[in-house]
């Protein structure tokens, strides 16, 4: 399916280093949250919204295996995959991550972004 890339962060404006490792951040993206996430070797971009009660996952923080830790019931969730922990047995949806030399981009399935 086409995707639409979407710049988040633009390493002239915000620096080579917008974001220190195993961190995450809500990126308000044209009215759509997602959870940016910044491991050793990439961003990597995930619904913002837990499934289990709605609550920010880019105002929770990021262990050392990649696991985004929800801020309210510390269920976690993969940043590469989206998988929950199995007890969860829930999952986020992932998004594609590009860095290129100017910049970390988030692509979008065609389908959302023509709605909008
Ligand atoms: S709202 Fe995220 S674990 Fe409950």
């Amino acid at each position: 399916m086409p995707k639409k890339f979407f710049k988040v962060y633009d390493f002239a404006e915000h620096g080579n280093e917008p974001q220190t490792i195993n961190s995450v951040r809500t990126i308000d993206i044209e009215g759509k949250r997602i959870c940016l996430v910044r491991l050793s070797d990439s961003y990597y971009a995930i619904d913002d919204t837990c499934p289990h009660a709605g609550a920010r996952l880019g105002l929770g923080k990021c262990d050392e295996n990649g696991m985004v830790i929800c801020p309210i019931h510390r269920y976690k969730y993969d940043a590469k995959t989206g998988r929950g922990l199995p007890q969860q047995g829930d999952f986020v949806n992932t998004y594609v991550t590009e860095t290129r030399t100017d910049g970390v981009y988030v692509a979008f399935d065609k389908k959302w972004w023509q709605i909008f």
